[in-house]
């Protein structure tokens, strides 16, 4: 096959400081690299959603809005690129069609170019929404493939799903290897399969938890893939996207040469590591997000999955049973129909197979495995157990349609129950997917916006340079007892 040039994404404005830094990178520690990140030519820069936009209004008093203008208008030459979880969008609940509609036309008019769409199940009917109204507003449409290994997760699966994507409007598809578990071999199989039978652009995203993330992308163009992803080498690496730069200069000259400059990626790298050096000072960056993850490798469990369920053992003062749990992953993945391991899958089959080594298998369920067994999540991919469905919800019915069939308008409410703090359409959006989250900064912007008072709303924005030892803001507080922890910082995207 003819050469062709290797097109980039760079997550160092989304991903990047989600997996390695807790979503703490501020809007002011972005803006200062645009007009360089600009110039550098990247396929897109993935700069919005996952959890930013949570991270934005609860820890760092930003408007996650604002934050899209700021980039659009100082990113003038580079199409935007979000993340978005099909009917969940950027929550963790299903929402229903006025509000996704609403959320694809707010996120394109305020900026965004693309938008990636995915479903922890691959259940395509969780995307059909969020597709067909990118389009409507004129997005590029990016459908992703959750990817896993399981026995029912095979080339042949993953192609009928892309293949049903295309179909349904994508522009591009994404494979989304959110917990590097895609070996190099198998990607460059993979994408060799899927370039001959779908075609549309295929877009790979790795992390490189496993240290075989950049293995995988030379694999996967030596099959043709289209665009990667990758995050400047401050940020990149480890829990992260394989970095930029190492990619590009082992392309140079080549007939994939991604046409790239590295002086100046080199330039915006130079302001990214003074960046990456303040989240360390602030705590929220901790070098062993570098460390090559081992344990994923041997019992493909997301990397971020595994300092989730340490979090949880803590709690339940039972760290010994470590092992017990990550053995029992396994066993509750397979009852419940081999679920990809992504938020919010993955806190959902860890919590249980932390319950079941606690309390004894199956002696208790969470909220979520329950509305899993009951299918308010979509299909599985596999087979559920039907002893286990029968232990977990009796003998309730189970969802077989469209999960949002179920759900009616919702839009009009969330605006009336806000309309006092109101000050744009997108504070509905804000409100409606974090509720009380989006409240409290809706005060504090009115408190701000009347005059400097008492009481501080939220810490000072801190200057990049130079390094002020800030005291370690504490991190979320851990709920009692163990239950499913929704906490962004723990999710894996
Ligand atoms: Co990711």
């Amino acid at each position: 096959m003819a050469g062709k040039k290797l097109l980039i994404t760079d997550t160092i404005l989304r991903d990047a400081h989600q997996s390695q830094a807790a979503t703490r990178m501020r809007t002011e520690d972005m803006l200062p690299a645009c007009e360089i990140l600009d110039s550098i030519g990247y396929y897109s820069l993935e700069c919005w959603g996952g959890a930013t936009f949570d991270s934005c209004l609860r820890f760092l008093n930003e408007d996650p809005w604002d934050r899209l203008r700021k980039l659009r208008k100082a990113l003038p030459n580079t199409k935007l690129q979000m993340l978005f979880r099909g009917q969940n969008i950027l929550g963790y609940k299903h929402y229903a069609d006025d509000v996704v509609e609403q959320f694809c036309r707010k996120a394109i008019e305020n900026g965004i170019d693309i938008i990636r769409i995915f479903d922890a199940l691959n259940d395509i009917r969780n995307l059909e929404a969020a597709i067909k109204y990118t389009k409507k507003y004129g997005g590029i449409c990016e459908p992703a493939i959750s990817y896993t290994i399981s026995p029912v997760h095979n080339e042949d699966y993953f192609v009928k799903v892309a293949k049903e994507l295309v179909q349904m409007g994508a522009d591009t598809i994404c494979i989304k290897d959110m917990a590097n578990l895609l070996l190099p071999y198998d990607a460059y199989s993979l994408v060799k399969r899927l370039k001959a039978e779908v075609n549309v652009p295929i877009h790979l995203h790795t992390h490189n938890s496993t240290g075989t993330g950049d293995m995988t992308y030379l694999m996967a163009m030596q099959a043709g893939v289209d665009i990667v992803d990758c995050a400047l080498s401050p940020l990149g690496n480890g829990t992260a996207q394989p970095a930029t730069e190492p990619l590009v200069a082992t392309l140079k000259g080549t007939e994939h040469d991604t046409g790239l400059d590295l002086t100046k990626l080199s330039e915006a790298a130079k302001h990214f590591r003074k960046v990456a050096e303040k989240l360390k000072a602030e705590g929220f960056l901790d070098p062993k997000v570098l460390n090559v993850d081992t344990n994923t490798l041997m019992y493909q469990v997301p990397g971020g999955m595994l300092s989730n369920l340490i979090s949880q053992l803590k709690q339940a003062n039972a760290e010994e049973k470590y092992y017990e749990v990550l053995s029992e992953i396994p066993v509750v993945r397979k009852d419940f129909g081999y679920l990809p391991l992504v938020t919010p899958t993955s806190q959902i089959v860890g919590s249980q197979a932390v319950l079941n080594v606690l309390n004894g298998r199956y002696k208790s369920f969470t909220k979520e495995s329950k509305a899993i067994m009951k299918g308010e999540y979509g299909k599985v991919p596999g087979e559920v157990n039907e002893e286990v469905r029968k232990l977990a919800i009796g003998d309730e019915e189970v969802i077989t349609c469209r999960p949002a069939d179920l759900l009616s308008p919702e839009l009009d409410k969330y605006r009336e129950e806000i309309k006092d703090v109101m000050q744009q359409e997108e504070d509905v959006l804000s409100y409606a997917l974090f509720p009380q989250v989006a409240l409290k900064f809706f005060e504090n912007r009115k408190k701000a916006a009347e005059g400097p008072k008492e009481e501080p709303v939220a810490a000072p924005a801190q200057p990049v340079a130079p390094v002020a030892p800030a005291p370690a803001p504490a991190a979320p507080k851990a709920p009692e007892g163990v239950r499913v922890l929704y906490v962004e910082d723990l999710s894996i995207v």
